[in-house]
């Protein structure tokens, strides 16, 4: 039997129809699963750069929540340093601050490409069950060769020594720049000082094999055969750990220190 033209293009508009309500009805549905896995996965990331959980772990949601009780996320004004208590650190979407010209400002100019930061972040301080501190994890991120990559740095309450290092997403080349996810790369940071005597932040990963912490304390392996990466992971570190950076709030938690 043969069908008329109006037929197979109202048909053909038919399923179209169909097929867009069900895509958009699912992705509208999903959204909040979404959500919820991209938060837990990030809370997942946090604790992989403190330490308190391991690559080779693989914690449901009820872990990560469980381990989490230790951390605290609090949302600082990133040029004073100062907490932001007005500012909910479980709703703040840091990402959506950066873009909104009423939250952020231009950066300065910087290796990493960033090209506005947002006037708030949000920090986990990791805490001991007398409520001290222990370790501070800080959103990093900055551009490689492809992508922005998006990261934890994790330092100890010495505000200097480095306690671990994380990217949960980014685009690099998998077996090159990737690498940054390889587990024995990122067993080579804790222990490493960020700043030298001055205070300048000098933490590089160079082309090549540095050194253990205790005879190479700036230095970090590079990435074999992804120098452009390795060398954006240096970049980014040394505008986050900077003045422009959160350098004031690393100012304000030492001095904290000290006083206390
Ligand atoms: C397909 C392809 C993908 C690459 N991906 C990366 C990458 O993700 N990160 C990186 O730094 N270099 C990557 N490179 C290599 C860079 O172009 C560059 O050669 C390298 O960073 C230099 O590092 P090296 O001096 O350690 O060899 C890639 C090269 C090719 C051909």
């Amino acid at each position: 039997m043969q069908h008329s033209v109006a037929y197979t293009i109202l048909f053909a508009g038919l399923i179209c129809v169909v097929c867009a309500v069900l895509v958009s009805s699912s992705a509208v549905s999903l959204s909040e699963l979404q959500q919820a896995n991209a938060a837990l996965d990030k809370r997942k990331n946090v604790l992989l750069a403190a330490g308190l959980a391991q690559p080779s772990e693989r914690l449901d949601a009820a872990q990560v929540q469980e381990r989490f009780r230790v951390v605290k996320p609090v949302v600082i004004d990133i040029q004073s340093g100062e907490a932001a208590p007005a500012i909910d650190a479980s709703t703040f979407d840091q990402r959506k601050a950066r873009n909104d010209p009423d939250s952020s400002r231009p950066a300065p100019a910087n290796n990493s490409s960033i090209s506005r930061l947002p006037n708030h972040a949000v920090v986990y301080q990791v805490l001991n069950g007398a409520g001290e501190l222990q370790m501070v994890v800080l959103p990093i991120e900055g551009y490689g060769l492809w992508s922005t990559l998006y990261g934890f740095l994790s330092l100890d309450a010495d505000t200097k020594t480095v306690r671990g290092l994380t990217y949960y997403q980014h685009g690099e080349t998998p077996g090159l720049g990737g690498e940054v996810d390889n587990p024995l790369w990122k067993s080579r940071w804790p222990g490493r000082i960020a700043f030298d005597s001055t205070g300048q932040t000098v933490i590089e990963v160079i082309k090549g094999r540095a050194g253990p912490p205790e005879d190479d304390p700036h230095r970090v392996d590079g990435l074999a055969g992804a120098t452009i990466t390795s060398r954006g992971v240096t970049n980014m570190l040394r505008f986050w750990l900077g003045e422009n950076g959160f350098g004031p709030y690393l100012n304000r938690l030492r001095d904290s220190r000290k006083s206390s």
